[in-house]
């Protein structure tokens, strides 16, 4: 089983990819947080050659060994993020780590190129969308700091990176579904992906009976 979660900067992924793996008892993959630990690693003057990133079964994300879990969400490291990930050797080296992750395991994984470029395979693939205002507000609700209009632009910005890019944009992919979740709560929109999740996997079962019998 392969999940894929793609959308813009929080749009509520993480949240709805956390709460599927539970309920699915799949693993669950933050591709945003492997960008992040190399832009950390520039940041320190590492070179990308001499990077090793690594994510342990608990969602623990290792820099060359040491656990930088903690330092990943920063606002510096949100653009710093969608910075490094414009450079295809970073996208290379990550992709292939996320489907090294992806053939181990039953997965949900989410980030922005996932139903396209990393698993296009996927069995599911949700692409959330909502609001640049929406999403500003439930971020500085999360990080319990940050000025609305300057966190709005931030995103904007970002997103803006993110889409335009040459290498794996930003973008829904052709059978993906779309969920709209400016109006709804975490539950609705969780009730909507589980049921996406659901019917697959009734179809799945359909499908073997009656080739069996
Ligand atoms: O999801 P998150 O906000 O942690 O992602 C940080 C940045 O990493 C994004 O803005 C994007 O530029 C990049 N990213 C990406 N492809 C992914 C996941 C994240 O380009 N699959």
């Amino acid at each position: 089983m392969k999940i894929a979660i793609d959308g813009p900067a929080a749009s509520g992924k993480t949240s709805l990819g956390k709460a599927l793996a539970r309920e699915f008892r799949l693993r669950f993959v933050e591709t945003g947080k492997m960008y992040r630990a190399v832009a950390l690693g520039f940041e320190r003057g590492i070179q990308l050659a001499d990077m090793e990133i690594c994510v342990t079964e608990d969602e623990r994300f290792l820099l060359n060994g040491q656990d930088v879990t903690a330092q990943l969400h920063t606002s510096a490291l949100d653009q710093k993020s969608s910075q490094v990930a414009v450079l295809p050797e970073v996208r290379e080296r990550l992709v292939e780590l996320q489907r090294e992750i992806a053939n181990r395991h039953d997965v949900v994984m989410e980030g922005r190129d996932i139903g396209t470029v990393v698993l296009p395979d996927a069995d599911v693939k949700i692409f959330l969308m909502a609001t640049p205002h929406e999403r500003a507000s439930r971020r500085i609700q999360q990080r319990q700091s940050g000025d609305l209009d300057q966190v709005e632009q931030e995103i904007i910005v970002r997103d803006t990176r993110d889409s335009e890019r040459a290498v794996a944009p930003l973008k829904p992919a052709a059978d993906a579904t779309i969920i709209q979740t400016s109006q709804k709560t975490l539950k609705e929109v969780i009730s909507e992906a589980s049921t996406l999740v659901r019917d697959l996997l009734e179809d799945v079962v359909w499908s073997a009976e009656n080739r069996d019998s």
